[in-house]
């Protein structure tokens, strides 16, 4: 009777040992993040009450309810350490906890950033010597998510430290026992797409920094997020950088494309853009609902290119309900209509057939489609 008991106790204290911090970190990010970050547009402009403008949005104007859930805030938030070494916020965020709180009011989630090296990249505290600190600190005022942005680290450590450096915040995260998403932002350097979920991170970035201009958004979208399919799944997410949809100059086909690629890569949905002043066509293309359900598919997997002709791609991704989403992308100018046969799809000889951005059921359609893909524009369909 004493042995089993003893053996019961063993059984309970090597389970307890065992290291979960993996399996714990895909309990969040099931599907890719969506919210809205502060970077793209306000940069170093970012101030508190541009926060709360953003969060007012999101709650208003249908982003919340179509799943968008994170209100993050960027780089140039940091003031001075206090003489027990905690962080601040400067003049332009005098209360964080006031400001995650009024984020939670509105029935959101709140996110913040910060660097593993002494400074960020825009030269502000970074938490370099004092992580475990910093963790604690962002979880006492309450924030659900943390980008952890290499910069200045490169000063500090050498490239191969990355998967410890990361690994050592993400622990200091989970000690905190609040669930932080946690995402990594080190441009891809070291194929972090192997070794991110193990450091514990939701989501990494694959690439430098997004631009607000199409050549930017073809060359990360088609570029480098490209055949890493198969290290993106539920809780652990490839990140070609957040959206710019609705900033520079792009067009409504760009902004269309865009949004699609972002959908069919399962990229985290980050939008990056004024959300208290843009048009309907912006917030329609950010809103869209058939086109968010396949970027938050449950499935979990990133689409990959099919076929490529010029300046036209194909690209499918396999959705959980057995069906496909097959995006039909044309990089170029004006084209003839494009034709696509099932067999390169891999559907069966009928598909039943939706347009996502035209809203249209195309009907039960034979062997092949054959569409008009604007210039710079995209095709979005879902076949069953
Ligand atoms: C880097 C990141 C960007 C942004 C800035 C802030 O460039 O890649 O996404 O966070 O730093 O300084």
């Amino acid at each position: 009777m004493m042995g089993s008991r003893l053996v019961l106790l063993i059984a309970v204290l090597v389970l307890l040992s065992i290291d979960y911090s993996f399996a714990q970190s895909a309990e969040i990010a099931r599907t890719p993040p969506m919210g809205w970050n502060s970077w793209n547009l306000f940069a170093c402009k970012v101030s508190d009450a541009v926060v709360r403008a953003q969060a007012d949005a999101m709650a208003s104007n249908g982003m919340k309810d179509a799943g968008y859930a994170y209100i993050n805030v960027d780089d140039c938030w940091q003031g001075t350490r206090d003489a027990q070494g905690n962080i601040r916020g400067n003049e332009k965020f005098p209360d964080m906890k006031a400001l995650v709180d009024y984020i939670h009011s509105k029935g959101l989630k709140a996110g913040i950033y910060s660097s593993p090296g002494p400074k960020t990249c825009a030269g502000y505290e970074g938490s370099y010597q004092h992580e475990g600190q910093d963790a604690q600190q962002y979880a006492k005022w309450g924030f659900d998510y943390l980008k952890y942005d290499w910069c200045s680290a490169e000063t500090v450590y050498k490239n191969s430290d990355m998967p410890a450096v990361y690994k050592k915040m993400s622990d200091a995260l989970r000690a905190t026992g609040r669930s932080i998403v946690f995402s990594l932002c080190q441009y891809g350097l070291t194929s972090v797409w192997t070794w991110g979920a193990q450091a514990g991170g939701n989501l990494w970035r694959t690439s430098d920094d997004i631009q607000p201009n199409y050549n930017s958004i073809l060359a990360l979208g088609f570029g480098q997020n490209a055949g890493l399919e198969r290290f993106a799944g539920p809780g652990h997410w490839n990140d070609p950088d957040m959206l710019e949809v609705g900033n520079g100059k792009l067009t409504a086909d760009e902004n269309k494309l865009h949004m699609s690629l972002w959908a069919m890569l399962a990229a985290p949905l980050l939008a990056g853009n004024d959300l208290a002043h843009m048009n309907p066509e912006v917030l329609s293309v950010l809103t869209n609902r058939e086109v968010l359900a396949i970027d938050q598919d449950p499935l979990g997997e990133q689409g990959h290119r099919v076929w490529q002709d010029g300046p036209i791609d194909v690209w499918v991704k396999p959705l959980g309900d057995g069906s496909k989403a097959v995006g039909i992308f044309n990089k170029g100018g004006p084209q003839d209509p494009v034709t696509v046969q099932f067999r390169t799809l891999a559907v069966g000889k009928f598909a039943e057939v939706r347009d996502l951005w035209t809203g249209k059921d195309l009907g039960r359609l034979e062997n092949s489609i054959t569409t008009e893909v604007p210039a710079h524009g995209v095709t979005l369909l879902r076949m069953r």
